[in-house]
C-alpha cells in the first residue's frame, strides 16, 4: 500500500487543516497508509542544536523517510507559511533530506475567501529548492475557503461537490505518485 505522511501547519486545538488530515486519514484509508507527522514539540531551528539533533525531530524524518509521497495542509498566515510549519521544513532541509524528491500535494483552510492561495505559492518555492527538490502535482492547489461553513463539529466535510473533488484528487495524487515511482525506476 502506498504510503503518504501529512505535515500539518497549524498546532491549534481545533484546528479545521487539522480536521481536513483526519479527514482524510479515516476516509481514505483503503486506498493508502496515510500518517500525520508530528512537529509539535519541535524546538526553533539553530544551526547549533545540528550536533545533537533534539528527538521529536529526528523520529519524524524517520516517518517521512518511509514514506511515497507528502501532502500538506496549513492555513495562511498574514499571506504566508506559518511558522511551525516553515521551521519544520527547516529541519527537514538538513542532514539527510528526507523529503528530497518525493511528490508532494498542497492543501490548505482558511476562514477567509481566498482559502491559503498565496501561502501555497510560497510553499511551492520552498519545496523547489535544492534540500528538497520535490515534484509538484499537476493542479496541484486545493483551497478550502470559508471552511467554518463547510465542516461540522466532527469535522466532516458538508459541501458534496467539496467531498467529490478531494475524492478525486486523492486519486490524482496517487497516480502521480504511481508515474514518479515509475519513472525512477
Ligand atoms: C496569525 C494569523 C494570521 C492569519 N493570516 C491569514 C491570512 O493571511 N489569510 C487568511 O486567509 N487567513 C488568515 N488567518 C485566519 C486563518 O485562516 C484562520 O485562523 C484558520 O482557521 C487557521 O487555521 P486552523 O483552523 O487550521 O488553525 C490568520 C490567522 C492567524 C492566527
Amino acid at each position: 500500500m502506498v504510503r503518504i505522511g501529512i505535515l500539518v501547519g497549524s498546532l491549534r486545538k481545533d484546528s479545521y487543516n487539522m480536521k481536513i488530515a483526519r479527514y482524510i486519514m479515516k476516509n481514505y484509508k483503503d486506498k493508502a497508509y496515510f500518517q500525520i507527522i508530528d512537529i509539535e514539540d519541535f524546538p526553533l531551528f539553530n544551526e547549533d542544536l545540528e550536533d545533537n539533533v533534539p528527538r521529536p525531530i529526528l523520529h519524524a524524518r524517520g516517518q517521512i523517510k518511509n514514506k511515497d509521497g507528502i501532502i500538506i495542509i496549513s492555513p495562511e498566515y498574514n499571506h504566508s507559511i506559518p511558522g511551525v510549519l516553515k521551521n519544520a521544513l527547516d529541519w527537514f532541509s538538513r542532514d539527510d533530506y528526507v523529503m528530497m524528491k518525493k511528490p508532494y500535494m498542497l492543501m490548505g483552510a482558511s476562514s477567509g475567501g481566498i482559502g491559503t492561495a498565496r501561502m501555497q505559492g510560497h510553499l511551492r518555492q520552498v519545496l523547489n529548492s535544492g534540500a528538497f527538490q520535490m515534484y509538484s502535482m499537476p493542479n496541484n492547489e486545493f483551497l478550502f475557503a470559508r471552511i467554518q461553513d463547510h465542516m461540522d463539529e466532527d469535522g466532516n466535510l458538508t459541501n458534496q461537490s467539496t467531498i467529490k473533488k478531494l475524492d478525486n484528487r486523492i486519486d490524482s495524487f496517487l497516480q502521480f505518485i504511481e508515474i514518479i515511482q515509475s519513472s525512477n525506476r
